[in-house]
């Protein structure tokens, strides 16, 4: 295998598990960040984002010298091959993916690049901004490449090492053949295409599991109603091979840095070329009520009004496995009941010390016993395996109430019941 020189402007969390994870394939790697804080930490091999592998190889590569943090692209780039763009794109006015972290990169970097080297996009960016790079940069001699990540939070190291496909797309053929090489080691599929259906692969793809979700809440909502079992549903439509049985759980409604922003980011596509995406628009409607049907389910539970109830959360964070509250679904509920005068109290596993707009409307505290005390119900909202092995009979002593609202379907109704507590799940008969 041919080891490339290699820059990655962004150490965030795609750029630094991109950087590790480059690294340990066996290229020379340089990240590159604005923020002199987080480099210097990095350099020092001092990881803060909660990601199993990622200290170990951030610390293998800076071991063995593949790996190197500087301060600001422009340091990174002087003698890269192959430039990756890890910058973010959040949700900008509108829905639409704000790019000025992307410009304003191509615009420091533009004359020190080196001749003939490929700049790639792996921020999720729209369709047409391999295009647009490759205007602002205004050098014929540099290829623009889209090379979406389909990396998960949490397993993100595995999911870079173990990919299930690698989506390369430009205009320049021998560019992304480059850039396809670089993950050679990994054995996956790869989709060597153009640049626009490079882009949209990535949208498509995360737009169709929100999308697989918003149908599974509804299923669930629809298995309520007409008394059957979510549970066996999805097991018996996952067996079909067209269908899968991943992504079949119901929920709170889907949520993190990901799915929400790039649903409204390819409706607001879809609206630029006058198509109206109905689909993706009732994706995002379905998931929206959601929220709201969980907190009714509580109310119920609850018996009939939220004023002045105090309640337990358990979980915080918008899946398990992270410390990651953007977009979670369980602050989204949490909001809604607080609205309706609910007093919360709430633990996370992943979630310590104050969070701004977080800790001052759900009081925080250290464990999930603490959370159960004096509460009219306990309510879970996030997956985090040691829920599973509380003792429920210690929870159900310092409960007042005897409900617990599963909003994940995480816990054993047996277990519960045994402790003496009422368990709601979603899509099941309580
Ligand atoms: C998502 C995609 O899964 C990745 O493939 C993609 O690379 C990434 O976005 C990205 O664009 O960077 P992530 O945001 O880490 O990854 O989260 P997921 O694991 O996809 O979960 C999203 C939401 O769906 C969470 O709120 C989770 O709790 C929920 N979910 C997931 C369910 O409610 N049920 C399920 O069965 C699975």
């Amino acid at each position: 295998m041919f080891a490339r020189r290699i820059a990655v402007v962004g150490s965030g969390y795609v750029g630094l598990t991109t950087g590790a994870c480059l690294a340990s394939l066996g290229h020379r790697v340089i990240c590159a960040d604005v923020d002199a804080d987080k480099v210097a930490k990095l350099s020092a091999g001092q990881v803060s984002i909660l990601e199993p592998g990622l200290s170990e190889l951030v610390a293998e590569g800076l071991a063995a010298g593949r790996l190197e943090f500087v301060l600001g692209a422009s340091k990174a780039v002087l003698d890269a091959e192959v430039v990756f763009m890890c910058v973010p794109t959040p949700m900008g006015v509108g829905g639409a993916a704000d790019l000025m972290a992307v410009e304003s990169v191509i615009s420091e970097v533009r004359d020190l690049l080196p001749r003939g080297c490929v700049v790639v996009n792996k921020s999720t960016v729209p369709v047409g901004t391999a295009e647009r790079v490759h205007k602002l940069l205004d050098r014929p001699d540099i290829a623009v490449v889209s090379n979406p990540e389909f990396l998960r939070e949490g397993s993100a190291v595995h999911d870079f090492l173990n990919p299930d496909r690698i989506v390369v797309g430009s205009s320049a053929q021998d560019a992304a053949e480059r850039v396809a090489a670089l993950y050679a080691r990994l054995g996956a599929p790869t989709v060597l295409t153009d640049a626009p259906s490079a882009e949209l692969v990535k949208y498509a793809a995360n737009c169709f599991l929100a999308m697989k979700l918003s149908y599974v809440n509804a299923v669930a909502e629809l298995s309520e109603r007409l008394g059957a079992n979510v549970a066996d549903v999805t097991e018996g439509i996952g067996y079909d091979r067209r269908i899968g049985q991943a992504f079949l759980q119901p929920g709170p409604g889907w949520g993190g840095s990901c799915l929400p922003k790039d649903t409204h980011a390819l409706i607001q596509a879809a609206d630029a070329v006058d198509f109206d995406f109905m689909l993706l628009r009732a994706t995002i409607d379905t998931n929206t009520r959601q929220r709201q049907r969980i907190v009714t389910k509580i109310r119920e539970a609850c018996g009939g009004s939220l004023d002045g109830v105090r309640l337990g959360l358990l979980g915080l964070t918008f899946k398990a496995g992270t410390d990651d509250l953007r977009d979670s679904p369980a602050l989204a509920v949490a909001a809604l009941l607080r609205e309706e005068g609910a007093e919360l109290t709430a633990y996370d596993p992943g979630v310590a010390g104050a969070v701004p707009g977080v800790t001052d409307t759900v009081r925080v505290v250290g464990d999930a016993y603490e959370v159960a005390k004096g509460a009219a119900g306990l309510v879970l909202l996030t997956e985090w395996p040691e829920f599973r092995t509380l003792d429920w009979s210690r929870v159900a002593a310092l409960l007042e109430g005897r409900v617990v609202i599963d909003t994940r379907n995480h816990l054993d109704p047996d277990v519960l019941r045994r402790a003496g507590l009422g368990w709601r799940g979603v899509g099941r008969q309580p």
